[in-house]
């Protein structure tokens, strides 16, 4: 689909929802996502001491290079905006060179009821990239390490 054919379904479906029932965009509170407070959490969850290197991005900001020492975290909030779209997304690698890309928060219902509309937790372990599912409380296997 293209996007913004995407753009146009997403705010019919937002307005059909907030005014049929405002709980069904935002379970919690009943705001629609612009006015959510969003947090994001990319957590060093290595063994062995093992420095993270990390480097987060979105369309608009580069949040920098990090080095982050094991069992620390980087976290960032922002105010959900629809017409934005916000995508933030993150590069990390450890230290053999094992790398891994992926998106930290995007436009998706799922992924809102995994962050309990308001957390994003994302933990850097030695076998992969997991998210957390903070309703079940449990670390989701999201993606491997490539080489
Ligand atoms: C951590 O260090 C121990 C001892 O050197 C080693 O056996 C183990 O494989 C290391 N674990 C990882 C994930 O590198
Ligand atoms: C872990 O690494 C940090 C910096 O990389 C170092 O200061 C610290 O002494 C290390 N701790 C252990 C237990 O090796
Ligand atoms: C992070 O660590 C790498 C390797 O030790 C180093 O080259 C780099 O300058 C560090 N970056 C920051 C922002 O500390
Ligand atoms: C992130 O680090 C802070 C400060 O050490 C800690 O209080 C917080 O619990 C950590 N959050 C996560 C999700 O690991």
């Amino acid at each position: 689909m293209r996007s913004s054919n995407t753009l146009v379904l997403l705010l019919l479906v937002s307005a059909i929802a907030i005014v049929i029932h405002p709980y069904f965009v935002a379970p919690q509170g009943g705001l629609s996502p612009e006015f959510i407070r969003w947090h994001v959490y990319v957590v060093n969850g290595l063994s062995n001491n093992t420095t993270l290197f990390l480097h987060c991005k979105s369309k608009d900001d580069d949040l920098g290079v990090q080095n982050l020492s094991a069992g620390t975290n980087f976290t960032w909030s922002f105010q959900q905006n629809i017409f934005r779209r916000t995508l933030f997304w993150c590069y990390v690698s450890k230290d053999d060179n094992a790398h891994a890309a992926f998106k930290v928060f995007w436009q998706d219902v799922l992924l809102f009821h995994k962050c309990s509309w308001k957390n994003c937790i994302w933990t850097a372990k030695d076998d992969g990239i997991y998210i957390k599912d903070l309703a079940r409380d449990l670390d989701e296997f999201r993606g491997k390490w490539e080489p």
